[in-house]
């Protein structure tokens, strides 16, 4: 099995380059983000909403117990389910993406997940994007890159994604929440968002999708 751990901050185009490089060399793309997202999903749907709270990480905590997340691929496409439900699309959310960011940094939420990430790559040719995939979930991948591009130029294309898609924003508040989402993820204890030492680096800002797509599939192609 070929593993690459495709990690970097928000909006640096990690899922449509994944996804569309996963596609060409006939690997399934994991995205990691979507499930601490249907977990952020859950606890918010609980009332768990308090980031700021005292018990915050304790309630999380406390429905791990009852959270059932599952990753289905659908024509080649990843949806993820919630106790039995296609969340795929509610967990794209702005303040879903803020739950999901809170959560993630609770190391039990982080456990939780940690087997059904390694248990895709240990059966499929896998593309799979997160945060800590080449330091943590699969240190020992064929091929790590850490992607990333200028605060602005990530802001500006995550922009227009949400704009496209109706959904009610401005520039300023997302790159604010870009800007508070990426401290949050690089400073937490546990498994913070970090380049790999033995990453490749990807600089997309003067980078086309297409020129992505081609260092990735490229990369790739060297390590199989
Ligand atoms: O990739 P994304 O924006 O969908 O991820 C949502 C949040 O989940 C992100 O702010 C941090 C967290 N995350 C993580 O901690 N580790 C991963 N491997 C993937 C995502």
């Amino acid at each position: 099995m070929t593993a690459v751990a495709l990690d970097g901050p928000v909006g640096a185009g990690k899922s449509t380059v994944a996804r569309e490089a996963a596609k060409r060399l006939g690997f399934i793309y994991v995205d990691t983000g979507a499930l601490y997202r249907a977990v952020g999903l859950y606890a918010a749907r609980q009332g768990v909403k308090d980031e700021k709270a005292d018990d915050y990480k304790d309630k999380v905590t406390a429905l791990l117990s009852e959270i059932k997340v599952e990753i289905k691929l659908e024509n080649g496409l990843q949806k993820v389910f919630l106790q039995g439900e296609d969340v795929s699309e509610e967990i794209r959310l702005p303040e879903i993406s803020m739950a999901a960011s809170a959560v993630s940094a609770i190391p039990a939420v982080r456990e939780f997940l940690l087997e059904l990430q390694r248990d895709i790559a240990r059966e499929n040719n896998v593309i799979m994007d997160g945060r800590d995939i080449g330091t943590v979930v699969l240190p020992k991948a064929q091929l790590k890159i850490f992607i990333t591009a200028q605060p602005e130029i990530r802001a500006r294309r995550r922009f227009e994604e949400l704009v496209k898609k109706g959904v009610e924003t401005d520039f300023e508040q997302v790159l604010a929440d870009l800007n508070r989402r990426d401290y949050q993820d690089s400073h937490r204890a546990t498994a913070p968002l970090k380049m790999a030492e033995d990453a490749v680096l990807l600089d997309t800002s003067e980078l086309d999708f297409e020129g992505a797509v081609n260092k990735v599939v490229e990369l790739t192609k060297a390590k199989m």
